[in-house]
């Protein structure tokens, strides 16, 4: 699956960067000689962790393992010795309390990916960082009234948030309200798929990325689904199946189909949809979810397939033509397995209330998304990576809200790559971009566009992060600080 190589050639011509830094990019991917992948494995999800009495509590402990491959194993950084990490489900209303334990070698935290909770205090602060050796106990308290839905948990340690989420430092976090209750949903069968694209290799020496990888952001030798190559998932005919998918890959892009079926939607990152809407395929930038019901009935074997996509863009660098990068080519994600020959299952008619976003604007603003010229950052030919003409600095305030406004946000893509741009605790709603009713906390905003949201900062002051969800972007200085404040 290596065959990424022809392409960052392509784009190194492009950017014009020199013929040195091509010699060291194209030895990355290949150093790394990849085991043959098995494929074929028997569909699994990760452990799961559940809340009792509005309760849980869990340790996490961070650290390098070698994880199954097939009959063979791979390196991977792991939560609790596996990746993906423990499942934590739980309900609105809920304290979670995870301690993280830090075994690795390099500075890591957590942070819990699409909650609405407190970025302070405790809570989902990112600017705590956690030593190797140390440890740091997080009290998330899950508003009464949060939306259910799939959200996830991973590293934030500003300049090694690729290289740990890449490495496999990734969970799940489900919360279930009264949707779960819906006949229909209640006796379809839930499935987790938690996508990711590791490097494979059996030292450390898998995390080493050159500068043309971060650059265009990494993307490893295979596809996983639950750590697994290609699982085979065995369903009936007749039955209703609803998937919960997260991306969790630091960069990869997944453009999602199941052959002879399509696929109903029932909520958008954390956001459920008033009514299933019907597609037949789904894109998913870095860090996004979707959830999706299917009706089996095509018997047989069925492939869920990545198709390919590409997100870089044609024509970079004016005349000289030609595509510019990252084109993932197809790929088969899992196989669906259907026995019995009974019709589809009947959809849920409808699925809940989506409050409205306020109609009352209080400040627009314009988020412009960039990559520079050579020179910026790091030195030697590396482009920097900024939002509003700005790479991340830690201590500098980009943006400031105030409690209780909704605010219309016109995110400017100005380069040739797309970037999945991502806002931390208050979710959004799309205005004019990628269609969906439902709440967001990530967006992709193509190469060359413009993506209008509108956020609503109705509680949870505090400060926090926004930034790029191709991480290496982010690790890149693509993130600036917003405060909320009352
Ligand atoms: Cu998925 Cu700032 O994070
Ligand atoms: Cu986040
Ligand atoms: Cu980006």
């Amino acid at each position: 699956m290596n065959g990424n190589g022809s392409t960052r050639r392509e784009f190194l011509t492009l950017v014009g960067t020199s013929t040195a830094v091509l010699v060291v990019a194209g030895c990355t991917t290949n150093q790394t000689a990849a085991p043959p992948v098995p494929s074929g494995g028997v569909f699994a999800q990760p452990a799961e962790s559940h809340s009792v009495d509005g309760r849980l509590a869990v340790t996490l402990v961070a650290e390098a393992t070698m994880v199954p491959l097939g009959t063979g194993t791979r390196y991977a950084y792991t939560y609790n010795g596996s990746t993906p990490g423990p499942t934590l489900r739980v309900r609105p209303g809920d304290t979670v309390v995870v301690t993280l334990q830090n075994r690795l070698d390099t500075d890591t935290n957590l942070h819990t990916h699409g909650l609405h909770v407190s970025p302070t205090g405790g809570s989902d602060d990112v600017f705590v960082m956690v030593r190797p050796g140390g440890e740091h106990t997080y009290t998330y308290d899950i508003p009464a009234d949060h939306p259910s839905g799939l959200f996830w948990y991973h590293p934030h340690a500003h300049g090694h948030v690729a290289e740990q989420i890449a490495a496999g430092l990734a969970g799940a976090i489900v919360i279930s309200d009264d949707l779960d209750d819906i006949t229909e949903i209640t006796a379809s069968t839930e499935r987790l798929f938690i996508l990711a694209d590791p490097s494979i290799g059996d030292s450390k020496a898998i995390l080493a990325t050159s500068q043309m990888g971060r650059m265009q952001g990494r993307e490893g030798d295979i596809v996983v689904v639950n750590g697994i190559v290609q699982p085979t998932v065995a369903v009936v005919a007749g039955t209703l199946e609803r998937w919960r998918i997260l991306n969790s890959s630091a960069s990869r892009y997944y453009r999602l189909a199941l052959d002879n079926h399509q696929l109903h939607v029932i909520a958008s990152d954390g956001g459920r949809l008033t009514a299933p809407v019907t597609v037949s395929e789904i894109l998913l930038a870095p860090g996004e979810r979707t959830e999706v019901l299917v009706t089996p009935i095509a018997a047989g074997s069925n492939r869920l397939r990545a198709l390919r996509y590409d997100r870089g863009s044609s024509g970079m660098g004016g005349g000289m033509g030609g595509r510019a990068s990252t084109s993932t080519a197809e790929t088969v994600i899992a196989t669906v397995n259907v026995t019995g020959t009974a019709a589809a299952a009947a959809l849920p008619p409808s699925l809940a209330k989506l409050s409205p976003i306020s109609p009352t604007i209080t400040a627009t603003r314009t988020v412009t998304l960039a990559m520079g010229g050579g020179g910026g950052m790091g030195g030697g030919s590396m482009m920097a990576f900024t939002i509003d003409g700005k790479s991340f600095v830690p201590g500098r305030t980009d943006i400031t809200a105030r409690l209780g406004t909704t605010e219309q946000w016109s995110i400017r893509n100005t380069s040739v790559m797309d970037h999945p741009f991502h806002l931390h605790v208050w979710p959004f709603q799309i205005i004019d971009g990628p269609p969906t009713s439902g709440w967001k906390d990530t967006v992709n905003v193509p190469a060359r566009s413009t993506v209008t949201i509108r956020v609503t900062f109705t509680d949870l002051p505090g400060r926090t992060v926004y930034h790029c969800h191709i991480l290496d972007h982010e690790d890149l200085g693509m993130m600036g600080i917003i405060d909320v404040t009352p």
